[in-house]
């Protein structure tokens, strides 16, 4: 079978620009997301550049049977990871308990359920091929966050899970890498009802999604455990850790207000 790099969320955002930056490196991509034409236009882009040509799978990985059908495909196409990059997310910004309930249980879906399923599904492969998986969290898995409760929590999951998965296939010659990427200015923000450039745009923590991918690529073929990318992002996290969460809580709040649509 042909090792490939499944990366998920690759219709738009740093999804997308992961899989250029993979693409650029040689790996044989298979793209994953719902908006088809998105994932074709990206694919043929990266083999008119010269790439081999993408995969595209497009389906809803908030459903219970997207792994199983990704694992199918793959089979039928004589492909099997050998990096698995889980970048698929979404937030939602407001009160959790004013929030859609559905809607925020199936960010959890998302962001947690599938990422897990799909860092545990291909594990066999992963070690055959020496690969590894990228997990796209965020430095909102450093701390909690009133304003978007549940996608900060998700995201503090994907961290610890990642952390530990690390440890547990580093014996195995497989690296587990979390890129923990500050604001970009993606599909993301109006996704989850944030006023455009409500967090962080143009400050010192904002990174172009090209670089995050970027830096989140050189860190992951070096094997570092935790990616957090950009100086100003990686001195927030380091300070963070000496603020008592009494205090973090207010004023994660009141930036979470102000970014708010509402
Ligand atoms: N932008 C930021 O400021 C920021 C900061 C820290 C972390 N992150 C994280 O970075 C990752 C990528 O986000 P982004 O900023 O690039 O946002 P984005 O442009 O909105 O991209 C999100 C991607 O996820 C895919 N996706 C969403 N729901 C899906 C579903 N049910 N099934 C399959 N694919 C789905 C979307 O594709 P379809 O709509 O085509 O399905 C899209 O390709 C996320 O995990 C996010 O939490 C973003």
């Amino acid at each position: 079978m042909r090792p490939a790099t499944l990366i998920t969320g690759a219709s738009s955002g740093i999804g997308a620009e992961l899989a250029r930056v993979f693409a650029a490196h040689g790996d044989e991509l298979v793209l994953v997301a719902r908006r088809e034409a998105d994932l074709s236009a990206l694919a043929s882009e990266i083999a008119a550049s010269g790439g081999k040509q993408p995969t595209v799978l497009a389906l809803d990985l908030g459903r219970g049977d997207a792994v199983a059908r990704i694992a199918a495909e793959l089979a039928a196409r004589d492909l099997e990871p050998a990096n698995v990059v889980n970048n698929a997310g979404f937030g939602l910004a407001g009160s959790s308990a004013a929030l859609d309930r559905d809607e925020q249980l199936a960010m959890i879906d998302l962001n947690i359920r599938a990422l897990t399923a799909l860092s545990l599904a291909f594990s066999d492969s992963l070690v055959r091929h020496r690969g590894g998986i990228l997990n796209v969290a965020s430095i909102a898995g450093f701390l909690p966050g009133p304003g978007m409760a549940v996608y900060y929590a998700s995201k503090a999951f994907v961290l610890s899970f990642s952390e530990a998965l690390y440890a547990e296939l580093k014996p195995r010659g497989v690296r587990v890498t979390t890129l923990c990427p500050g604001p970009v200015a993606t599909g993301f923000q109006s996704r989850a009802g944030l006023r455009p450039g409500g967090i962080g745009e143009g400050s010192i923590f904002a990174l172009p999604a090209r670089r995050v991918a970027e830096i989140g690529y050189a860190g992951f073929v070096r094997g570092k455990r935790v990616v957090i990318a950009g100086t100003g992002n990686k001195l927030a996290v380091f300070f963070m850790r000496f603020v008592p969460h009494a205090l973090l809580l207010p004023i994660v709040a009141y930036g979470m207000r102000r970014a708010g649509r509402v």
